[in-house]
Parts: C-alpha cells; sequence; structure tokens
C-alpha cells in the first residue's frame, strides 16, 4: 500500500487573477497527485473559511497563510497515511483544524491537501479518478452558463446565469456541441444588435439589457437560431442567486426598478416556468429564507428543479434540513464550500438518498483543474455546471468529460433529459 510522503502547497493565479491554493501530493511510490482551490464570487453566508491574507499584497487575497498551513501543519500530519483512505486524510485534517467552518487551517488549504491526495492515490492505482471514485457511467448534462449577470459581470442583468441544457441528445458530445453552437448564435445575435460580446467571468456573454426576462428571450432566439427546438432539443436554466439582491426585505431588480416580495418574486417564476422552457431555478430566493423557500417549492416543485446554492452550502446539515422541510428539490454540489472530498461525498450521498438531484459546479473563480468533471461521473450526479464553452478553465471541464466519455466508449450513457423524468410540465 501506497502512503503519503510529503503534501507541498503554492500560491497561484485564478481565472480572475486573484490567488488560490494548489497542492501536490506525493507518494512513497513515486505517483504524485495535483489539485488547485476554485473561488466564489457571490459567495454563500454559510460557506467554510477562504483563508485569505489580508493587508495590501494581492489587494488582502493572499493566500500565503493557506499555503504556509498546509506546508508546515498539514504535512506533517497526513505523512505516512494511506491516500486511498479519503476518510482518514481528511479527518486528519478535520482533527488539527478544529474549529466550525474551517477557519483554523483555511478550508482552501484543506481542500487543495484532500483532492491532491485522491488524485495521487488514483495515479498509484493505475485508475482514472473517476473510477477510483466508485466508477459510474453516466456522463453530465452540461448546464452552460451562455449570459453572465449579477455578481460576474457589471452592467448585465440582476440574475446571475442564464443557462442551456442540451436534454435532446444521445451523447455528451453531441450535447456539447448543441451548447456551444448555441453560444455562436447568441454571439451572433448580441453582436448583430450592437451589442458587446464582451464576457463575465463564467465565459457567457455579458450584454447590457433592460430586463432579466429579455436574457431569458435572447437565449430561446439563440437555441432557434442555431436550428434547435427550445425545450425539447435544449433547456433552459436560471441561477437567480437572489441573496445577492435580497437588501434584508424585498428582492430590489435594479435594472426594472422594483423591489419584490418572495411571494412576487415566486409569481414571476411561475409565468416564466409556463412561458419557457426553464427547467431548473437555482437560488431564486435568498439563503435564510426557509420559508420562502418552501412556498416556492410548493408551487413550483413539481414543475421545475429547485436548487439551492447559497441556501445549502454543500452542507450536510443544512441540507438535512432542507429535506426535512421540503425547501428545494435538488442541490449545488461546491467542494470548496464545505472544504474536503470526504464531506462533499457525503453531502452528494444525502442529497441523492432524499431522491433529490445533486448538480456537480464549478466556481466563478476557476482554474485548470477538472476534479469536478471526474466527480460528476463517479457519483452519477446527471448534472455539471461549469460556465459557457469559452475560457479555458471552463473548457477544461467540457474537454475532460469529452475524454471521459471516450474511454467508456459503449459503456457510457448521457444523462440527458432523465435529471427531470418526475417534472410535470
Ligand atoms: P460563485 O457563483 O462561484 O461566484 O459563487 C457560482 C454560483 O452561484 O453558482
Ligand atoms: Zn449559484
Amino acid at each position: 500500500m501506497a502512503r503519503i510522503k510529503n503534501v507541498y502547497a503554492s500560491e497561484i493565479l485564478d481565472s480572475r487573477g486573484n490567488p488560490t491554493v494548489e497542492a501536490v501530493a506525493y507518494l512513497d511510490d513515486g505517483a504524485t497527485g495535483w489539485a488547485a482551490v476554485p473561488s466564489g464570487a457571490s459567495t454563500g453566508a454559510h460557506e467554510a473559511v477562504e483563508l485569505r491574507d489580508g493587508g495590501s499584497r494581492y489587494g488582502g487575497k493572499g493566500v500565503l497563510t493557506a499555503v504556509a498551513n498546509v506546508n508546515d501543519r498539514i504535512a506533517p500530519c497526513v505523512r505516512g497515511l494511506d491516500p486511498a483512505d479519503q476518510q482518514g486524510v481528511d479527518q486528519a485534517m478535520l482533527d488539527l483544524d478544529d474549529t466550525i467552518g474551517k477557519s483554523g487551517l483555511g478550508a482552501n488549504a484543506i481542500l487543495a491537501v484532500s483532492l491532491a491526495a485522491a488524485h495521487a492515490a488514483a495515479r498509484s492505482a493505475g485508475l482514472p479518478l473517476y473510477r477510483h471514485l466508485g466508477g459510474g457511467a453516466l456522463l453530465p448534462t452540461p448546464m452552460l452558463n451562455l449570459l453572465n449577470g449579477g455578481r460576474h459581470a457589471t452592467d448585465s442583468t440582476d440574475f446571475q446565469e442564464f443557462m442551456v441544457m442540451p436534454i435532446g441528445f444521445g451523447s455528451f458530445a453531441e450535447g456539447l456541441r448543441c451548447g456551444a453552437e448555441v453560444y455562436q448564435a447568441l454571439r451572433g445575435i448580441v453582436s448583430a444588435r450592437g451589442m458587446s460580446t464582451n464576457v463575465g467571468d463564467e465565459g457567457g456573454v455579458a450584454p447590457s439589457l433592460p430586463t432579466n426576462e429579455a436574457a431569458v428571450e435572447l437565449l430561446v432566439e439563440a437555441i432557434e437560431k442555431a436550428g434547435y427546438r427550445p425545450g425539447e432539443d435544449c433547456a433552459l436554466a436560471l441561477d437567480v442567486a437572489a441573496s445577492e439582491f435580497y437588501d434584508g426585505e424585498r428582492y430590489a431588480l435594479a435594472r426594472e426598478g422594483v423591489a419584490l416580495t418572495s411571494a412576487e418574486l415566486i409569481g414571476y417564476y411561475e409565468e416564466w416556468v409556463k412561458k419557457y422552457p426553464i427547467v431548473s431555478i437555482e437560488d431564486g430566493l435568498t439563503e435564510d429564507d426557509w420559508e420562502g423557500w418552501a412556498l416556492l417549492t410548493e408551487r413550483l416543485g413539481s414543475r421545475a428543479q429547485l436548487v439551492g446554492d447559497d441556501l445549502f452550502t454543500t452542507n450536510p446539515e443544512r441540507i438535512g434540513r432542507g429535506i426535512a422541510e421540503r425547501t428545494a428539490n435538488a442541490v449545488l454540489v461546491k467542494l470548496n464550500q464545505i472544504g474536503s472530498l470526504t464531506e462533499t461525498r457525503a453531502a452528494i450521498r444525502m442529497t441523492q438518498a432524499a431522491g433529490w438531484n445533486a448538480v456537480i459546479s464549478h466556481r466563478s473563480g476557476e482554474t485548470e483543474d477538472t476534479t469536478i468533471a471526474d466527480l460528476s461521473v463517479a457519483t452519477s450526479a446527471g448534472q455539471i455546471k461549469t460556465g459557457a464553452p469559452a475560457r479555458s478553465e471552463r473548457v477544461a471541464k467540457y474537454n475532460r468529460l469529452l475524454r471521459i466519455e471516450a474511454e467508456l466508449g459503449s459503456e457510457a450513457e448521457y444523462a440527458g433529459a432523465s435529471p427531470f423524468a418526475k417534472l410535470r410540465r
């Protein structure tokens, strides 16, 4: 059995040009594993702590403390452990940290080591990561974020993400092709109208639009222009990220000059789900509005996937409450919200055991790390959200899935519309 000989972390840059943590795990059999940690912009209040240095260096965003925590404190503690015993490695770090929210070592320090150990164990066993993590042959339906707003672009929409989901295809490769063609069609439309084709943090266009609904209409138009049927070949999904424009009392849609109650915003969604082929709405309400979420789920839960991101922050305790109180019916899974692979897998297992969908997700600040692609296949999640088919930190994950699908050959299955089989449309 291979043992961890050392782990070594460094400070690198993410896709927004901010520092983040990477780590390499070295095993005594010569195998190594590498991982880098992403970073959010519209982070949930209940996420694990991303340790930043403060001060003036990198505007306070340096991660040298987290890096030192890996090299000086975590490394001695995981040396000699079996990297294939993920739970053992992660637990050793959790015991060392001993704070709520991982503020002691930093979730960015812990996650980098957790993932690097997994990659090293896979390498040592001669397995691709998705096989080491449990196998599975279900390729996820991508949620491609073609139009970026909210915190991911300035002067675009209030809602954060307008996504397409290629549901009517037989393979991931064909689904991705549809997503990419729709993206090009959208760029063509936006440019022809004299709007900017500059992109937001996740690679989607970010034109200045008068309303949020105008973005939905643009996507429908782009699907048609690319020669696909909205709702049949390609559905729509939203990440409203409502916590970002909730002012403590109301949902303030600055671009439309209105401030809505939870019930009014839910009414908005009900109209949209009738009018447009929207199959999924993420963070439709703010992160602590449990009552509003229960109402949203009662009103729309049979017709749309309702995904909790900021609501759950990949935290088994919050997901447990959501399942018990029927708030949402799906969970957005982000490794760095909880800060270790073991806890992330526990969150996924809990979600799936309740009959809910788990959507594996990137962050708006990303790197070339593609762990989430393997994780989505290993857990048969059926959905992955990793941005537009543009910007290499986004495309790296889609390209990894293309390679996994090719490697699986005839074993591979594409999720397509299956995550939505239970919905009444
Ligand atoms: P974030 O955005 O990474 O900035 O939090 C992604 C999301 O809200 O899903
Ligand atoms: Zn979100």
